[in-house]
């Protein structure tokens, strides 16, 4: 959707009233951009100047980011996104501001962009990307998975299997071990609660994380997963690599069902010559020939407006046991099949957008139906005690959750975002496969009323 600066105007009015003189976008001369050494004239509060310059010595990484961003161009600097009361849960202070009243944080939430930016905020806050990333870390209601990654991934081997599954503590009172896949795997991409030491800095590897991080003040999500630090770009947004760095692998892969796609195809060939730094909201065909994740998910598109609620523009949950049209929480699917329509309509006729549309409802059938046959004969073996008590030494569970985790998740996301090699080779052909395996599982127990000895599953690796 095409539109005027007016909001950024009033941004700027707002922060022109709190006394920072910053201009807008051309008037806007603070730095000398062309110059390697910042050459800072006016603008910044004296403080501000401080952070910039010591900083500009002691982390030149940093500054070099920043300093070619948008937002350095309109005056805001380190002070804004870094300083916080000093009745802060994640109040601190850096060597540089030892001794003064100015207290700093290197944490920093959603909360404190939507002082700035309140609709992004808000949109982000109310989709899949914000609270509901992180509680599937952290959540105790969520103490399945919580037993997956501190039990069977960690604690099993380093602890004996010994801790309690609410504070993830070892007996002894150690965590660290424990942590290990969550620290490294699961908190990167989908956050966690953060938790604080003495110095009010965080602890027990609970920060950095990833986009649903949640902070020590209540706060939630972080914007620079997409937005990378200090630069805070649109135009990398815009990419597909910004959301592939989560978005990939044999459960949800995202990025690689975009390459295979037709799509990708003219972005690898063409996206060379494709304007990726239109402004907000107008950034439309034409700047370029095919559609990335943010065209679909989140961009301004047509008649649509930008949106930083992905849910927004999604008919089926496709990532869940069972694939549902979207409700609560989690969207509202009747709309989304609507909106989403209205992003092809931009390029393709209704004739196609109807087939590509109804191909995606037949695989989510497809799916389902094998997966309640699964659900029935799990059921039938648990009724006559035909399961172990540790599904991952038990082979029908474990291809259980291979048909809904990774091959049946591959095939629902192939045929959404049309990748027929997804769809089909590493999707429905395998489920089939993983299928029939559970099926001869489930016959062997219930003619010989025993379970198998080892687990059927010697590898994972073909699902
Ligand atoms: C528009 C807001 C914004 C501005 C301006 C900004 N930062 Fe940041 N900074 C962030 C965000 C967001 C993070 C990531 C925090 C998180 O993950 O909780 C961050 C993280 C950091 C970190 C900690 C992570 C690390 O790599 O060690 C440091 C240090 C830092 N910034 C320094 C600076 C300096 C120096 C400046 C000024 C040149 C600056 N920042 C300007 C928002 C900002
Ligand atoms: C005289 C130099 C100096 C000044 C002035 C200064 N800093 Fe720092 N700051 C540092 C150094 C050095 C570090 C790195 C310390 C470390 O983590 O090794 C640092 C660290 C930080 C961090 C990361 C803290 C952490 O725990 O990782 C942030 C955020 C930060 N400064 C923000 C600011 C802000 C905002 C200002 C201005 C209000 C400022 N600094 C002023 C020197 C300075
Ligand atoms: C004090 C106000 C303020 C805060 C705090 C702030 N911003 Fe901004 N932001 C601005 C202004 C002003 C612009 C510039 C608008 C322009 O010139 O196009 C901007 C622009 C942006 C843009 C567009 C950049 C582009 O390439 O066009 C992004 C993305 C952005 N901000 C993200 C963030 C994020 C993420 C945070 C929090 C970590 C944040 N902002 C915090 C005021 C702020
Ligand atoms: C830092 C990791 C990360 C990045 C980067 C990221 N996502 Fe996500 N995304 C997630 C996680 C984690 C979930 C699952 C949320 C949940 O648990 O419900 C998710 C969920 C989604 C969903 C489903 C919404 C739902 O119901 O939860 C869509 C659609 C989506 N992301 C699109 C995108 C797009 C488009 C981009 C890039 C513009 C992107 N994501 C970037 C981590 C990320
Ligand atoms: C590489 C990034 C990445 C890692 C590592 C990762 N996830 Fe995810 N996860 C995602 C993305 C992206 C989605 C959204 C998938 C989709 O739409 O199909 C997701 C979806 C989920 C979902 C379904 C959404 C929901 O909230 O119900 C759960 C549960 C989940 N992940 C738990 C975990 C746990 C637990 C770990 C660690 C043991 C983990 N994930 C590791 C990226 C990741
Ligand atoms: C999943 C990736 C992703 C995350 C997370 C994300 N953004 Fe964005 N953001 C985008 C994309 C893509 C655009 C460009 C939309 C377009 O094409 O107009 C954008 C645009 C913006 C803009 C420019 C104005 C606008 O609304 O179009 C601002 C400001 C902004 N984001 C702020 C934020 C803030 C604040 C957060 C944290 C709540 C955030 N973003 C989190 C992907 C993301
Ligand atoms: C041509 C438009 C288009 C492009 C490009 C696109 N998607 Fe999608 N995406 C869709 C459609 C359509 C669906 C299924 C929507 C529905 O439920 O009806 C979908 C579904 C998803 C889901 C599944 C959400 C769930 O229910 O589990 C995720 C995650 C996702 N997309 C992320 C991405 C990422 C990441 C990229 C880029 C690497 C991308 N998409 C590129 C159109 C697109
Ligand atoms: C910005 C324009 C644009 C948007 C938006 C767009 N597409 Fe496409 N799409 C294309 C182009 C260009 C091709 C390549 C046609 C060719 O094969 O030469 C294509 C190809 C396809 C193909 C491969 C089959 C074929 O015709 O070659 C499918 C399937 C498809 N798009 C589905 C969708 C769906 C579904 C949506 C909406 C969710 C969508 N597209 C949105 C531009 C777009």
């Amino acid at each position: 959707m095409r539109r005027s600066f007016g909001k950024i105007g009033i941004i700027c009015s707002a922060l022109l009233l709190v006394g920072l003189v910053i201009g807008v976008w051309a008037q806007s001369q603070n730095l000398n951009l062309a110059a390697k050494e910042i050459v800072i004239k006016r603008g910044f509060t004296k403080e501000a100047l401080s952070c910039i310059e010591c900083h500009g010595k002691k982390m030149p990484g940093t500054m070099e980011s920043w300093r070619t961003s948008r937002m350095a161009h309109a005056g805001i600097s380190c002070i804004d996104c870094h300083k916080v009361e000093k009745s802060s849960p994640m109040a601190s202070q850096c060597e540089g501001v030892k001794g003064t009243d100015t207290y700093i944080s290197p944490m920093v939430s959603s909360k404190t962009c939507s002082r700035c930016h309140p609709q992004e905020v808000e949109q982000f806050l109310r989709s899949g990307h914000g609270k509901l990333a992180s509680s599937a870390v952290c959540d105790p209601k969520r103490a399945g998975l919580i037993k997956l990654m501190y039990h069977y991934e960690g604690a099993a081997f380093m602890n004996k299997g010994k801790l309690d599954l609410s504070t993830g503590l070892t007996p002894e009172g150690q965590p660290a071990y424990v942590r290990a896949s969550r620290a490294a795997g699961c908190q990167m991409c989908h956050g966690t609660q953060v938790e604080l030491g003495p110095d009010n800095k965080p602890i027990n590897e609970t920060w950095p994380g990833g986009i649903g991080t949640r902070y020590p003040d209540g706060s939630i999500g972080t914007c620079t997963v997409c937005h990378t630090r200090h630069k805070f770009s649109i135009a990398d947004a815009r990419k597909p690599e910004a959301c592939g760095a989560c978005h990939l692998g044999p459960d949800h892969p995202d990025i690689e069902i975009y390459y295979e796609s037709k799509h990708g195809q003219i972005f690898h060939a063409q996206s060379d010559e494709w304007k990726w730094d239109s402004p907000p909201d107008a950034w439309e065909p034409g700047d370029y020939t095919a559609p990335t994740c943010a065209t679909c998910h989140m961009s301004g598109i047509g008649e649509l407006a930008t949106t930083h609620s992905v849910n927004d523009r999604l008919k089926w949950d496709l990532m869940h046991k069972k694939s549902v049209i979207r409700s609560g929480e989690r969207g509202d699917g009747e709309k989304g099949d609507k909106l989403m329509r209205k992003v092809c309509a931009n390029c393709h006729g209704k004739t196609h957008t109807d087939v590509q549309r109804k191909s995606l409802d037949n695989i989510v059938e497809l799916y389902n139906k094998q997966w309640a046959g699964a659900v029935k004969m799990k059921k039938e073996l648990a009724d006559k005690g035909l399961l172990k008590k540790d599904p991952w030494k038990d082979g029908f569970q474990e291809m259980m959750y291979y048909l809904w985790h990774h091959t049946g998740r591959r095939a629902r996301q192939g045929a959404a975002m049309n990748a027929p090699d997804y769809a089909h080779w590493h999707g429905t052909f395998q489920m089939f496969q993983v299928y029939k395996d559970i099926e001869d599982i489930y016959n062997y127990r219930m003619k010989n009323n025993k379970i198998e000895e080892l687990s059927t599953v010697m590898s994972s690796a073909p699902y």
